[in-house]
């Protein structure tokens, strides 16, 4: 298994000699078919739900299926035999499974894909073929399972989140190092509060930043804070060092950002003002007190205020209707201390930077429209190659996109999810309440990894599950902290696999810990 081919992999020549039996394929009414085969297994060889084993077809092809249930066999423990030997007080006495001639175990997995043997290296396809009852089950090699579930060879070029969970709560050491090239289809992490999200998200952006890529965190929790100030980033606080600008809010938004505002006349003589403003048309009453002109996309309040003035009177609007709508414009508008003079992405989003924008004060309104407004811009200046790819992660996902009602978000994420590939705008979803998020935005993330979940919240993963079986689904519920099933799609991850996150690399910079609220009051 060590030789290499003329690529310096690791060859299976040898897959014969190094073969780890671990059964028979059995012939009973369903096995084998094209889509499952059983197997008898060894007396000694057990293998856990999800495991991929392999059965040859000919020389030179087998076939790789996924463990996904088991069934013991054993007459003596019928229900008519311990009847009896209960209301006789007699202990079983029949040999065990290594030497009995009627207790086994039967597996069944089903077929994914198929490998063909050629000059010493192999290819991957479809599954065609149907296994032959009687021939051996084995493991594959190592390098087969890398490639079968889409994983990355090379180190420097995968993003190494954890390692195999052969079932949810079983580890096995082998390295899930996905491809880098994921991260450009964007990533959804869903699953019920402290089953380990955002520390997957961390350990996800731990590997993102190696690979140079800048970061941004929408961090309304304080989670991500730490991680930015260990990778040596910058952390933003709305406010006091990061601002939107009010050129870049919609129309709409403006209008909900000043609830007072709602007369036929205000409305009309406010939007306009705004849209004069947008359109680059004239901004202030004597232009020369701005000192420098307004343009089109970067305007503020004061431009505002001054534009609703001037252009009031041809509006035929009384100059108190005018004032007042002044007065309510400056008094809102005034009040939003995150609206300002806007923020420079372009020197902030160098190579290997992180950008935490730290909104753990806002309340959910205002957190919409800094991230509505800092998407656009973000996005704008991508799609004019103004500033490099960036991955941004976006926590409480469902409070930005969902499911039910509209948000100013709502749009730009799910325009962000849809064309962002193409722009080298990488998104990350983070969710507690995958039941709670709309469901085209997920579905557009290709790669997903799903934590443990509540029962009710089961069905809403279905789309995303990708070729996980029933049976790990099911087993969410209940999977420990820190694992998680990884599903995608072809060109992401090829087959649903559970895995166990590592441990992050700055330890230090793990924010969810809960804090030991008793030491707290003891003094
Ligand atoms: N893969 C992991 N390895 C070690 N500890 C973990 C792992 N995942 C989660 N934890 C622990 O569990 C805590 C809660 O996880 P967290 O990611 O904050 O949950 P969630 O974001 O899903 O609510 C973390 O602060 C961390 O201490
Ligand atoms: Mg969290």
């Amino acid at each position: 298994m060590n030789n290499k081919n003329k690529n310096g992999n690791d060859t299976i020549e040898n897959i014969e000699s190094e073969k780890n039996v671990v059964g028979t394929v059995i012939s009973d009414d369903v096995s084998p078919s094209f889509e499952i085969f059983r197997f008898k297994a060894k007396h000694d060889k057990y293998v856990t739900p999800g495991s991929l084993v392999a059965t040859s077809v000919s020389n030179n092809i087998f076939l790789v299926g996924r463990v996904t249930s088991s069934h013991e066999y054993n007459p003596h423990e019928s229900v008519s035999r311990i009847a009896p030997r209960e209301a006789m007080g007699i202990i079983p006495d029949y040999p065990g499974e290594e030497l009995s001639l009627t207790i086994y175990r039967r597996y069944q997995a089903e077929i994914i894909d198929e490998v063909k043997l050629v000059d010493g290296d192999y290819k991957i396809y479809s599954p065609e073929k149907m296994p032959k009852s009687g021939s051996e089950v084995f493991v594959p090699p190592q390098k087969v399972i890398t490639d079968v579930m889409g994983l990355e060879v090379d180190p420097e070029k995968s993003l190494n989140i954890g390692t195999l969970a052969v079932s949810l709560a079983e580890e096995e050491d082998i390295p899930i190092s996905i491809k880098r090239e994921i991260i450009q289809r964007h990533v959804f992490i869903g699953g019920t509060t402290g089953g380990g999200k955002s520390y997957a998200a961390r350990v996800l952006a731990e590997e993102i930043h190696k690979q140079g890529i800048p970061i941004i965190f929408f961090d309304t929790q304080y989670e991500f804070v730490p991680l930015t100030e260990a990778l040596g980033g910058t952390v933003l606080v709305p406010g006091k060092d990061y601002w939107i600008k009010l050129s870049s809010l919609t129309e709409t938004e403006l209008l909900d950002l000043i609830p007072a505002i709602t007369h036929e006349l205000h409305v009309s003589l406010l939007t306009k003002a705004f849209l004069t403003l947008k359109k680059g048309g004239p901004a202030g009453v004597p232009q020369t007190t701005l000192g420098v002109s307004p343009s089109r996309d970067n305007f503020g309040l004061r431009e505002l205020l001054q534009t609703i003035q001037r252009i009031g009177p041809e509006m035929d609007a009384k100059p108190n209707t005018v004032d007042m709508v002044v007065a309510r414009t400056r008094y809102y508008l005034g009040s939003y201390s995150f609206l300002g003079a806007g923020f420079n992405w372009q020197d902030a989003l160098k190579p290997n930077s992180v950008v935490d924008i730290n909104c753990k004060r806002f309340g959910r309104q205002s957190l919409q429209f800094i991230l509505a407004s800092t998407l656009r811009e973000l996005n704008e200046l991508r799609k004019r190659k103004k500033i490099n790819p960036y991955v941004i992660f976006i926590d409480e996902a469902h409070l930005f996109v969902p499911q039910d009602e509209s948000s100013p978000c709502k749009q730009i994420i799910r325009e962000s999810v849809r064309t962002g590939r193409h722009h080298g705008i990488c998104t990350v979803l983070i969710t507690q309440s995958p039941m709670d998020i709309d469901k085209k935005a997920i579905r557009q993330c290709n790669t997903r990894l799903l934590f443990a979940i509540e029962p009710d919240q089961l069905q809403s993963i279905q789309g995303v599950r990708a070729d996980a079986t029933q049976e790990m689904i099911d087993g969410l519920p209940k999977a420990p902290v820190g694992t998680c099933i990884l599903t995608g799609t072809y060109e992401t991850i090829k087959h649903a696999i559970p895995v166990k996150i590592r441990v992050m690399e700055n330890p230090e910079a793990d924010a969810g810990k809960a804090p030991d609220i008793f030491s707290e009051v003891s003094g």
